[in-house]
């Protein structure tokens, strides 16, 4: 198997990408995401009405910021320290008053499978976050011990049936840059699940998908979907 196609890979690539992703997140250049995802993603974790929310691989932070601003006790975590930085160190414009503001700790899925979080959460959720095979699989392990009684799972990831490259069966992908600027580098690889593959995850480790949403804009195929789960 090529050696680029690892989960370790993945976090060093993101290491290569931090100011223009930073950028590209704060000046809102990914359409998708503007017209789309991100409201989708805050809708169906607001749904349960959480106090409390793990947002795992954070990146810049945007979604614990929105989710403060609603009166949500909102942790980051991520790998990319540089990352977790941004996040500490973003003002809000026009001193908007935010809430408690987030908090952000600098780890990697692995050591949250180790053992690094000992606190419970309402709502623990991935936005296009989970991204390998290894690190995914061990956190789905970690998910229900991270949650509270009635906790929530939340997870948006690409639509597996529109974003295959053939073949539609799991496995590693090499990963692209296409319709980013130029700015952006050496594009993380990573491990596309089938929908069927995804479903396992969850039941597999003990958890019941209560909902899948497939966010769509009008004439297109699904751009994402989100997974709802709670403990079995
Ligand atoms: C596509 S970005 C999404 C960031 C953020 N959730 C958002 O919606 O903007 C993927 C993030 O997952 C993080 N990540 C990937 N693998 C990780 C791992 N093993 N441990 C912690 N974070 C990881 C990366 O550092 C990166 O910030």
């Amino acid at each position: 198997m090529d050696k680029n196609l690892t989960d370790k890979r993945i976090v060093e690539c993101w290491h290569k990408n931090v100011s223009p992703w930073t950028r590209a997140v704060r000046d809102g250049e990914i359409a998708s995401r503007e017209l789309l995802t991100n409201q989708a993603i805050i809708d169906a974790v607001l749904a349960s009405k959480p106090t409390t929310v793990l947002d795992l691989g954070c990146g810049e932070g945007w979604l614990t910021r929105a989710l403060a601003q609603r009166g949500i006790l909102a942790v980051g975590v991520d790998a990319v320290a540089e990352l977790i930085h941004a996040a500490r160190l973003y003002k809000q414009p026009n001193n908007n008053s935010i809430g408690t503001p987030p908090t952000y700790q600098h780890l990697s899925y692995e050591q949250i499978i180790a053992g690094a979080l000992s606190d419970k959460f309402d709502t623990v959720t991935c936005n296009f976050s989970l991204l390998g095979k290894e690190s995914v699989e061990g956190l789905f392990v970690t998910f229900r011990r991270l949650l509270s009684r009635k906790g929530q799972i939340v997870i948006q990831t690409p639509h597996p049936l529109s974003n295959a490259q053939p073949p539609y069966q799991s496995g590693w992908r090499s990963g692209s840059w296409a319709g980013f600027s130029d700015a952006f580098t050496d594009p993380a690889p990573w491990y596309f699940r089938t929908l069927k593959d995804w479903r396992a995850l969850f039941d597999q480790n003990q958890l019941t998908i209560t909902q899948e949403i497939s966010p769509t804009l009008e004439g297109e195929k699904p751009s994402s979907i989100i997974f709802v789960a709670r403990s079995s």
